[in-house]
């Protein structure tokens, strides 16, 4: 996990680090830090438990000799070691000379740090990427040649790593990349290094992608090796388009806007895909062989998106479909026709290019991400954008929307494509998804005039259940996965049915239990039982509802506007808590370690 940037610049380095290190919040919080070079040969470095913006306030009070242009930065989530100062990057070796910034998990960390305390370095944190500067440390006692001494410190290590190492003595700055992003960008302002384009894209306009096993020093231009081999600076890839729609950093309160802007990112998207799905288009301009079968590799709401994408192509095509864990993919049986689609808002989650990098040779894959540059977006045979922009809220709600849009979208054009459906039926399907922004809007507005006294009710409870039949069960696994994660609070999903097979055990007087009601007619049974042991039903869905959502049982993409009262309920009760729902206590919006 974890952010890292880097800059030789022509203005002090501080501003262009906690710029970009405010937009690698993302990949983690719980500390940031930064390391200058400062006038007089040394550098200076400010870490904090707190978020970024803090470090503004301690470079500010320096005293110390003029902060030059060049320094690096960190933005964590812990791994190794608890939350703490100390374990903040940047981290240095014994003598403050090699200051390291470390994104990906050592995996031979624990013997190289024995090693190397056995041969006399002093350590001062508990985290696994301060081997990297003792490594360094010990290089450069050998040859003053940074670029020498991190080639040569990498290949000690074993494990996963993005990483920039900065010389105190000689201002020269060398990264390296294996199984964690990282990328290189040159512009007028300056040299960039940053895990994600986000960090820079204010400031440079194409950027290089450094490739597993590359070592890059940074001068005022870029000397790329590969293998201890000089090599030419790969291609020069344009900058995404800055979105002119996005939400400002300075929101209050990302989570609301974003779910407040599902139906207008949903429009966006039909724009852009939905002239192409009745045709056949959306499929065929993939270039990928035709396919019996589906396979969603995912995590987390990726993995509840790829469900409902899954079951439409079931319902709809009669095709097989199944969804897998993508850390536990390995192994999987892939059949004959298969094609795996693998999800990911970030298009950088460990798991899932881990399940890629193990998927059996020969078999099509397609990515479904937000971000078509992304790890995953450049390693696929064929990749779809979820055009949901960004999102910035850790709990994803606009990207599962489009997620499922898009993907929803690509089932029908797939079917169109191989003859298994005809164009005036896929016209008719296209023709309900371009009813889903106006649902989602009706749907947040429903949800806002009856919420309020319903989060009241259940602000006390410490468990919820989530129900729903067919198509719901997975928006009910969505809302239970929302409430978990910024809610605190525990909350399962079932399928409706399953509840007298062992969960009926949780009711008791005053339970929660959320039914996505979707107008299956066994849901009454299931709501009755819960009734009957006093647990508190809040239905969402079909008029007579707790809270009425506009639904069509034959939509392709099942009750979708449900989710919006979901995801409404959890931000609810997390406000309503006093938590932070937009940096949820543990997590990280791009799990980039497995
Ligand atoms: C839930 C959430 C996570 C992510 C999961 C996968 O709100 O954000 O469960 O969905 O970590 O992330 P991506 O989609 O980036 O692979």
């Amino acid at each position: 996990m974890c952010g890292i940037i880097a800059c030789r610049a022509i203005e002090p380095a501080p501003g262009y680090l906690i710029a970009g290190l405010k937009r690698l919040e993302y990949r983690g919080y719980d500390s940031a830090g930064i390391a200058v070079t400062a006038a007089d040969g040394t550098t200076a470095v400010f870490r904090t438990t707190s978020r970024v913006d803090s470090l503004t306030g301690l470079v500010d009070g320096w005293a110390g000799p003029l902060l030059a242009g060049t320094g690096i930065g960190h933005t964590r989530w812990a791994t190794h070691g608890g939350v703490s100062e100390q374990n903040a990057h940047p981290h240095q070796d014994c003598e403050g000379r090699v200051s390291v910034v470390h994104n990906g998990i050592l995996d031979n960390a624990d013997r190289l740090r024995a090693e190397l305390v056995h041969a006399g370095h002093r350590f001062s944190s508990e985290v696994d990427s301060e081997v990297i500067c003792h490594l360094v440390e010990d290089r450069l006692l050998v040859s003053d040649d940074l670029l020498h001494a991190v080639s040569g410190a990498v290949a000690q290590l074993t494990g996963s790593w993005a990483l920039v190492v900065l010389d105190a003595r000689t201002g020269r700055m060398v990264a390296a990349a294996h199984r964690s992003p990282l990328l290189a960008a040159r512009s007028t302002a300056g040299v960039f290094l940053a895990s994600d384009i986000s960090a820079i894209g204010d400031w440079v306009e194409e950027f290089h992608i450094l490739a597993d096993g590359d070592v890059i020093e940074v001068t005022n231009d870029l000397v790329w090796t590969h293998a201890g081999t000089p090599v030419a600076v790969p291609t020069a890839i344009p900058r995404p388009p800055r979105p002119t729609f996005s939400l400002t950093l300075e929101a209050d309160d990302h989570m609301a806007a974003e779910i407040l802007e599902q139906p207008e990112a949903a429009t966006r998207l039909l724009e852009e895909v939905g002239g192409r799905i009745a045709t056949g288009a959306l499929w065929n301009d993939l270039g990928l062989p035709r396919f019996d079968r589906m396979r969603v590799v995912a995590c987390g709401t990726s993995l509840n998106a790829g469900e409902v994408i899954g079951s439409a192509l079931s319902r709809l095509g009669g095709l097989a479909h199944s969804s897998v864990v993508a850390s536990e993919a390995a192994g999987s049986v892939v059949e004959l026709g298969t094609l795996t689609v693998m999800m990911s808002q970030s298009g950088e989650t460990a798991d899932v290019l881990r399940a890629l990098d193990e998927s059996p040779e020969g078999f099509p894959v397609l990515a479904l991400v937000n971000n078509v540059h992304s790890t995953l977006g450049r390693k696929v045979d064929a990749v779809l954008s979820c055009s949901a922009g960004p999102e910035i809220g850790v709990a994803a709600t606009k990207t599962f929307v489009c997620q499922i849009l898009v993907g929803t979208g690509l089932v029908i054009s797939s079917l169109v494509a191989s003859g298994r459906m005809d164009t005036a039926q896929a016209r008719r399907l296209v023709n309900d998804l371009y009813l889903v922004p106006e649902q989602l809007a009706e749907a947040a507005a429903a949800a806002r005039a009856l919420l309020p006294p319903l989060v009241d009710e259940v602000r006390g409870a410490k468990g919820f259940l989530f129900l729903g039949r067919g198509a719901g069960v997975a928006y009910a696994a969505e809302g239970a996965l929302k409430l978990k994660e910024i809610t605190y609070r525990w909350a399962e999903a079932y399928p409706a049915g399953e509840l007298k097979h062992g969960p009926l055990a949780l009711v008791e007087q005053g339970t929660p239990v959320v039914v996505v009601d979707d107008g299956d007619p066994r849901l009454a049974g299931n709501i009755a039982e819960v009734r009957a042991r006093g647990g508190r039903i809040i239905t969402i869905g079909r008029a007579g509802s707790s809270i009425e959502v506009p639904l069509s049982l034959a939509a392709p993409c099942g009750p979708l506007a449900a989710v919006v009262p979901l995801q409404m309920l959890a931000l609810g009760l997390a406000v309503e808590l006093g938590f932070d729902a937009d940096k949820p206590r543990n997590l990280a919006k791009s799990v980039t370690v497995d």
